[in-house]
């Protein structure tokens, strides 16, 4: 039995905030956000949207996308490190909104992981034969935990939900390899201390231009592929330097990378699922080609697949 994506979903808050409006309340300019980050504008939640709210519109997409109703999932899979509140957990409430009567429900917290971690447990489930639809979720209100003032942090995040509904694929499709890695000795770059997240870049950028290109070759490899196999990049949209590190390892083209970070900036968990929703939309991936997801954040944390898109 091979797991594999049956249907994506996203959902972005409406309202833009530009780099142009954030020039207005911190020391920084359209061209340092740019040329550091390839960030243009990113989407911020209105107070009366909770995460739970952007995660049960990306939810109602991938099912109706997967064209299963919410009955027919085994559990709900939640990454998120802005839950509503700690408890209930986002999955439970989604749970509750969606109708999945006694579904299983649990967020798990991996910060920019987070979905990476959360496919990857799906496949667990789904591979032993214990669950057949397992509904993962990557969403955040970065915005709550944002501190306005910090020129360093303010910049580079945004609101968004993007879901997919993991189940059994034909053999040679779905996910080919993972890899899954933790090193808490390095969770002092990025956190969040009391209210707000607080950041080193320069070190959390030293790690990310090592890990990504790194992970996204050895699930190439063990999968049994050659990197210039590889079809289409999803790396965690955070920074376009970064991305760009993976994507040169891999050797590939420009055109084969997701690029959602300009108009949504860092959504942590929700980046990875975002773009991939939007890009299978939007034909970027179509069905056989060999995608590879990446990610890497807080904690520290990363993780990636390689898969065999389609059903
Ligand atoms: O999901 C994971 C989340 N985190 C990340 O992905 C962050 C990874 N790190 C990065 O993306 C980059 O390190 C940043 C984009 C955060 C910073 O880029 P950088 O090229 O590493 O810049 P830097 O930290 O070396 O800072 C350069 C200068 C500093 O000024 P001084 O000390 O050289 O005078 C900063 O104070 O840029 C200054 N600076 C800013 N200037 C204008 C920092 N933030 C801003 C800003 N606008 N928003």
């Amino acid at each position: 039995m091979n797991a594999g994506f049956i249907g994506t979903g996203h959902y972005a808050p409406e309202k833009v905030v530009t780099n142009a409006d954030l020039e207005k309340i911190v020391d920084t300019s359209d061209e340092w956000i740019r040329s550091r980050t390839g960030i243009e504008e990113r989407r911020i939640a209105e107070d009366d949207m909770d995460t739970s709210d952007m995660a049960y519109q990306a939810a109602v997409n991938a099912l109706k996308d997967a064209n299963i109703t919410a009955d027919q999932l085994d559990l709900i899979l939640v990454a998120t490190v802005t839950p509503d509140t700690p408890f209930p957990t986002v999955s439970c409430m989604l749970q509750d909104r969606l109708g999945a009567k006694n579904v299983a429900a649990m967020d798990l917290s991996a910060a920019c992981s987070g979905f990476m971690y959360g496919v990857i447990t799906a496949k667990q489930f789904i591979e032993t034969g214990a669950y057949t639809n397992v509904l993962v979720v990557g969403v955040e209100k970065l915005s709550k935990i944002t501190d306005w003032s910090d020129r360093n942090t303010c910049v580079l995040f945004g609101d968004g939900a993007g879901a997919a509904v993991i189940g059994p694929v034909s053999e040679g499709k779905g996910i080919l390899s993972f890899e899954l890695g933790a090193d808490g000795s390095g969770g002092k770059y990025l956190l969040q201390d009391k209210d707000y997240i607080s950041m080193n870049g320069r070190e959390v950028f030293k790690f990310a231009v090592r890990q990504m290109p790194e992970s996204s070759v050895n699930v190439v490899e063990k999968a049994g592929f050659k990197k210039e196999d590889v079809d289409y990049l999803i790396p965690h949209q955070a920074n376009i330097r970064i991305m760009e590190a993976a994507r040169q390892r891999l050797g590939i083209s420009e055109e084969k990378m997701a690029t959602s970070v300009k108009k949504y900036g860092n959504t942590s968990a929700a980046s990875i699922p975002l773009a991939l929703s939007e890009d299978v939309k939007n034909g970027k991936i179509k069905d056989n080609d060999l995608v590879v997801l990446v990610g890497f954040g807080g904690g520290l944390t990363w993780g990636a697949v390689a898969i065999r898109w389609g059903k």
